[in-house]
């Protein structure tokens, strides 16, 4: 197959690229990527041989349009991806989530190539701690915050695509990732990070909020089971019954980095805080035959511990800027 992926130079976007080149050779490989502060080259090194890297952005409709032709699928994992930072600029999420989606559609379905669009169950909004349901593929969307409005808004662009205009794409909504290449602005690796450059682990709020943690390469598993065999106009939810507090998880962390689990500072909230996410994986299971590998969380953990120790020259760069964004805001 020949393989468009957008945003595969950020986190997911290049573990999935990674694990084609490793487990699908005969595929080819080329990566779009506007190379935003989230985009690293350094994270494609190791596949620099192997793949094609355009760096572009997916608002580029002719670029998109000649990427697109010389394709027979495209994984669209670009993205504005951070809460924090829609909360801050919601006019870039809108760009790149609503616009980048509408220009991939479109050229999809001039081109009648086969789109899978990467989503994630922050479209659903939150639970409350107690609520006995999870999310489900029938679950109506809500979402709370710019970022989640609009991955929304384009998994709805999606679905209008697939109904008018009978474009081939599916869509999958996944729960938080966590692995190696993760941005040090997003939870776990800005812990660890904190922790490896004697800073304070940050907390927002009391910590109770939920989040249902699933391992980055179990995701993109999930994404090339869809690609294979999932059906168009399909929306598949992804997860693996990884639920836990972001106090137990701050807790975990520190006890595995050999500190007092304790030691760690509570900083201002984030504005329309989720509290719960939880997704019900049931029926990816059963249609698809797909199971996370990474099913022990402190073991998925202390691997993600050993590669930003060991890969400081790929995180060491980006980490004073992204806490002074941080400090501003007193998180
Ligand atoms: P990331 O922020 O690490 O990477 C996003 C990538 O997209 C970067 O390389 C960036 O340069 C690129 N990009 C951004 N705007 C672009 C544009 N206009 N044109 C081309 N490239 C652009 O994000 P991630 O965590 O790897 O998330 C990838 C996808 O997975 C996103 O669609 C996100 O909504 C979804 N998702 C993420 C999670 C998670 O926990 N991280 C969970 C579920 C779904
Ligand atoms: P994040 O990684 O930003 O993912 P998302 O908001 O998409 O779920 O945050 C995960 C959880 O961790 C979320 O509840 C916010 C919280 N959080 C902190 O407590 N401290 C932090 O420094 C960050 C970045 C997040």
């Amino acid at each position: 197959m020949r393989l468009l992926v957008t945003g595969g130079a950020g986190f997911i976007g290049a573990n999935f690229v990674h694990a084609t080149v490793r487990d699908y050779p005969e595929d080819t490989v080329t990566v779009l990527d506007a190379m935003t502060y989230a985009g690293c080259r350094e994270s494609l090194a190791v596949v620099d041989d192997d793949i094609r890297l355009v760096e572009g952005d997916v608002n580029d409709a002719e670029l998109v349009a000649r990427l697109v032709a010389e394709s027979d699928a495209v994984v669209h994992f670009a993205a504005e991806t951070h809460v924090d930072n829609s909360l801050a600029d919601p006019q870039s999420s809108l760009r790149a989530n609503v616009l980048g989606t509408f220009t991939i559609l479109e050229a999809v379905r001039r081109h009648g190539v086969r789109l899978h669009h990467v989503s994630t169950d922050e479209v659903y909004g939150d639970l409350e701690l107690d609520d006995p349901r999870r999310f489900t593929e029938s679950t109506p969307y809500n979402p709370s915050s710019p970022y989640s409005a609009t991955k929304a808004g384009s998994d709805l662009l999606v679905r209008a695509w697939v109904r008018s205009y009978g474009v081939q794409a599916t869509i999958s909504n996944c729960s938080n990732n966590y692995g190696p290449y993760q941005h040090v602005e997003k939870f776990i690796p800005r812990q660890i990070t904190n922790v490896l450059t004697g800073r304070r682990p940050k907390l927002y709020g009391k910590g109770a909020n939920v989040r249902d943690w699933i391992h980055v390469e179990d995701h993109n598993d999930a994404v090339r089971s869809i690609l294979a065999k999932g059906q168009p106009g399909r929306t598949y939810l992804i997860g693996a019954e990884g639920e836990r507090s972001n106090l137990s998880v701050l807790r975990t962390l520190l006890e595995l980095m050999g500190r007092d689990p304790d030691d760690f500072d509570h900083v201002v909230d984030r504005a329309g805080h989720d509290l719960r996410y939880a997704i019900d994986p049931s029926a990816l299971s059963a249609e698809l035959g797909w199971k996370p590998k990474h099913i022990d969380f402190a073991d998925g953990l202390r691997a993600t511990i050993d590669w930003y120790r060991d890969n400081e020259s790929w995180w060491r760069p980006l980490k004073d800027t992204v806490e002074a964004r941080y400090e501003k805001r007193g998180q």
